[in-house]
């Protein structure tokens, strides 16, 4: 896609933030940019760093296998992307103003994209679209309405690692769930 050439070009030569100083590679997305469902992590780490792509790690490992379960097709029925485009250095969290400078690509991203539904994938995420800055488990699971998009926070990837338990209502069944609920909501729009 032409846009999205572009904009991977002008992310790859970006200087806005110290972080440009640390990283190897700029992290823009992966998976369908033409398709209606798009989830956002927070920033990449050391894999994603080293690969130039988004959730390519551990925990990008267990999101690939959550979502087979749920039935989307990580490079068909999404696109993958994160709030921060480059590493923070030791994956710390990133800042509020790493978040503000790094913003207008993630915005032109949803523009480009343009997905009816967007998974948010941990308090960064749902910090950054929503504005709302705790309560993942109790929002999670929930669509939320916002500029003509519906967004779900979820839990975030690197959480589940914690809880390899698959009891009902454990994190990762939970997550299962949720996942499966945007799958239902993308089939029905006919995405
Ligand atoms: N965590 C994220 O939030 N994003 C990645 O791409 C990898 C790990």
């Amino acid at each position: 896609m032409k846009g999205f050439d572009t904009l991977e070009n002008r992310c790859a030569a970006c200087q806005r933030c110290d972080l440009a100083h640390h990283r190897k590679m700029v992290v823009v997305g992966r998976g369908n940019p033409r398709s209606d469902l798009m989830l956002i992590g927070e920033a990449p780490g050391a894999d994603e760093d080293n690969l130039g792509l988004p959730f390519v790690g551990r925990s990008g490992r267990l999101l690939s296998e959550l979502l087979k379960e749920a039935d989307l097709d990580e490079d068909q029925d999404l696109y993958i992307c994160n709030v921060i485009k480059c590493r923070p250095p030791h994956n710390r969290k990133p800042t509020l103003e790493e978040m503000r400078q790094c913003r207008p690509w993630l915005r032109e991203q949803l523009e480009l994209v343009n997905p009816s539904l967007v998974l948010l994938a941990g308090a960064t995420a749902l910090q950054a679209l929503l504005g709302i800055k705790s309560g993942i488990s109790k929002l999670r699971g929930q669509w939320h309405e916002q500029e003509g998009r519906t967004f779900m926070p979820v839990f975030h990837p690197s959480y589940l690692l914690r809880f390899r338990s698959r009891e009902a209502g454990s994190p990762q069944t939970l997550t299962l769930q949720d996942l499966q609920e945007a799958k239902r909501r993308l089939s029905a729009q006919g995405g």
